[in-house]
């Protein structure tokens, strides 16, 4: 079963909401058909892996000023790769990042493949990332499952069940929403909307677009989901 109508609300709602980031395209392009650079796309996914988005931000316009192609970065010298990195953390990250690139260069002539399983045959991409890159360069039906997925998704179907036990059926559920329309402007938008107002201690519950569906908010619990095992 796919459910059209709550992510329909949302995706209105991601429309007039959406954040501002450099590695997205915005609202006025989308409508004319302009699609993410698979590049730039991939890019912030790694970059993001274990840092925020403010963080991202500088890291992300540099790296793009320096190497606007993956065949730029792919031609790029190790040690400079590395000291554009240095601050991000996660060392490992940068050099798979390179490794990567020379990867799409060598083995897809320099073009992003677009399923989740090629994908996950490069160098630094896991099955997260694989989905994220799927879903928002290509617009494939991917679920992508982070942290403010897991909380929007326990909140939007009042499951108590606390994790990690919860994660699969949290990711069911994710599933289930997932539009076969503008999966990725949906992926992002659940992000958006547990970053902006489906926030950990002080949902705001009275201008969130799943207001009316939510489980949760009829019950007043969304403050306390999800649960958590305790350590
Ligand atoms: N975190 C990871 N990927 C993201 C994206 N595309 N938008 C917002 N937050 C993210």
């Amino acid at each position: 079963m796919r459910d059209g109508a709550t992510s329909g609300a949302l995706l209105d709602w991601y429309d007039i909401h959406a954040r501002d980031m450099p590695w997205r395209v915005s609202p006025a392009d989308r409508a004319a058909g302009v699609r993410p650079d698979p590049y730039r796309v991939w890019l912030s996914e790694v970059m993001l892996q274990q840092t925020t988005v403010a963080a991202v931000r500088d890291y992300f316009a540099r790296f793009t000023a320096l190497w606007p192609t993956v065949g730029d970065l792919a031609a790029a010298e190790d040690g400079r790769v590395m000291a554009e990195w240095a601050g991000l953390g996660y060392y490992a990250r940068a050099r798979n990042l390179l490794k990567c690139a020379r990867a799409v260069v060598r083995d897809h002539g320099g073009v992003f493949p677009d399923t989740r399983e090629a994908l996950m045959s490069l160098p630094g991409i896991g099955p997260y990332t694989a989905s994220a890159i799927s879903a928002i360069a290509f617009d494939r039906a991917e679920t992508v499952v982070d942290g403010n997925v897991e909380r929007v998704m326990a909140r939007l179907h009042d499951v108590h069940t606390p994790l990690p036990a919860a994660k699969p059926e949290l990711t069911a559920l994710a599933a289930l929403h997932t539009p076969e329309a503008r999966p990725g402007d949906y992926a992002q938008a659940v992000m958006d909307l547990g970053a902006t107002i489906c926030t950990p201690r002080s949902p705001a519950c009275g201008i969130c677009p799943w207001r009316d569906p939510c489980a949760a908010r009829a019950e007043g619990t969304a403050p306390e989901l999800p649960k958590k095992t305790p350590k």
